[in-house]
C-alpha cells in the first residue's frame, strides 16, 4: 500500500473521501489492462510513483515528462494515474488540467500567464500539498512559463511557508516521438521483440527533448518513452471501441478495420501507426454504420 504521511488537514480529506490512497498492484494492473503496448511507460509510471507516494518525505516533488507521437496514450496514462491516486478522478478539486494552446494561447500574454499559474500553484498547493497539475501539449507551451513553474519543482523548495514536496507535476509532450519511433524500428528490424526494448534504449532521444522543454536544469524526474502503437495494438483499440458501442467485441472485424481505418509507416514494411489509437474511435464508429 502507499503510504502517505499525513497532516490533520489531509487526513481529513481522505476521511471525506477527496483522495483514495491507492495501491501499486491496482494501478498496475489498470496500466496492464488498459494502456496497450506500452511496457516501458507502464514500468517507469508505477515505479516512479509506488517510490513517491512510499516516501513520507520526499526531498522533491515528483515531475515525470511524457514523451511521444500521437495517439500512443499520454493522456489516457495520466487519466489512469489520476484515477489511482483520486477518488473522483479528473473531476478532483485537486487535479489540476492545463492545455498549452488552450490556456496560454497568446505569446503576448506570457508575462500574465506565469504569474497566474504561479498564484495558482501556490494557492492549491496549500490547501493540499498532494496536488496534482497536468500540462498538456508542452510542445506548444511557452518558455517563459516552464520558467516561472521551474522553482516549484526544485528540491526543497518552500516559499512563504509552503512546500511544494508532495505535489505531482505530470507533463505531456511529442517531443523525441520521431526518434523513438526510429528507435523502435530499428530495433525491430535487428529482429528483437518489442518487449525487449529497454528504456536505455530510448534515453538518448528523451534527453534532446528535455533541452527543448527545460532548459538545462534537471526538475524531471522521469523521462517516459510511449513507443508507436503497432497494428495488433490498433486492433486492441478497435475492440475497446465495440465493447463501449455495446457490441460484442469481434476479433476478425478489428482486424480487418485496422487495415481500412489506420496509415502505417513505413510504406513497405506498415509496421507502425502513424496516429496511434487517436480518432480510431470516431473512425470505427463511422465504419460500422
Ligand atoms: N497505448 C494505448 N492503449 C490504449 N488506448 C490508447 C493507447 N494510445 C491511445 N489510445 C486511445 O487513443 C485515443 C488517443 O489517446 P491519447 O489522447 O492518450 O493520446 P496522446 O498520446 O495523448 O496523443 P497526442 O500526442 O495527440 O495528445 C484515446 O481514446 C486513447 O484511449
Ligand atoms: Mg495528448
Amino acid at each position: 500500500m502507499w503510504k502517505l504521511s499525513l497532516k490533520v488537514k489531509e487526513n481529513l480529506l481522505i476521511r471525506t473521501g477527496l483522495i483514495v490512497i491507492g495501491n501499486r498492484a491496482g494501478l498496475e494492473a489498470d496500466l496492464g489492462r488498459n494502456l496497450f503496448g506500452q511496457h516501458i511507460a507502464s514500468d517507469v509510471i508505477v515505479k516512479a510513483l509506488t517510490g513517491f507516494m512510499n516516501n513520507g518525505n520526499p526531498k522533491k516533488p515528483l515531475v515525470l515528462s511524457f514523451h511521444g507521437t500521437t495517439g500512443t496514450g499520454k493522456n489516457l496514462a495520466s487519466q489512469l494515474i489520476v484515477k489511482n491516486i483520486f477518488e473522483k478522478g479528473m473531476d478532483s478539486p485537486f487535479v489540476h488540467f492545463f492545455n498549452s494552446v488552450i490556456n496560454f494561447p497568446y505569446a503576448s500574454q506570457v508575462e500574465t500567464y506565469k504569474s497566474q499559474l504561479q498564484h495558482w500553484i501556490r494557492g492549491n498547493v496549500t490547501n493540499c500539498a498532494h496536488s496534482m497539475f497536468i500540462f498538456d501539449e508542452m510542445d506548444a507551451m511557452h518558455p517563459v512559463i516552464i520558467d516561472g513553474i521551474k522553482p516549484f519543482m526544485e528540491h526543497q523548495y518552500k516559499l512563504d511557508g509552503v512546500s511544494y514536496q508532495k505535489a505531482i507535476f505530470i507533463f505531456l509532450g511529442n517531443a523525441g516521438g520521431e526518434i523513438i519511433t526510429q528507435t523502435t524500428l530499428v530495433s525491430w528490424k535487428a529482429g528483437k521483440k518489442r518487449e525487449e526494448l529497454k528504456l536505455e534504449d530510448v534515453e538518448t532521444a528523451l534527453s534532446s527533448s528535455v533541452f527543448n522543454y527545460y532548459g538545462e536544469s534537471n526538475v524531471v524526474d522521469f523521462f517516459i518513452p510511449f513507443l508507436p502503437l503497432e497494428r495488433q495494438h490498433i486492433v486492441q483499440c478497435i475492440m475497446v471501441e465495440m465493447v463501449a458501442m455495446g457490441l460484442q467485441p469481434d476479433h476478425n472485424k478489428a482486424c480487418e478495420m485496422a487495415d481500412k481505418i489506420v496509415v502505417y509507416i513505413p510504406d513497405d514494411e506498415r509496421r507502425i501507426s502513424v496516429s496511434g489509437c487517436k480518432r480510431v474511435a470516431s473512425r470505427v464508429r463511422h465504419f460500422m454504420q
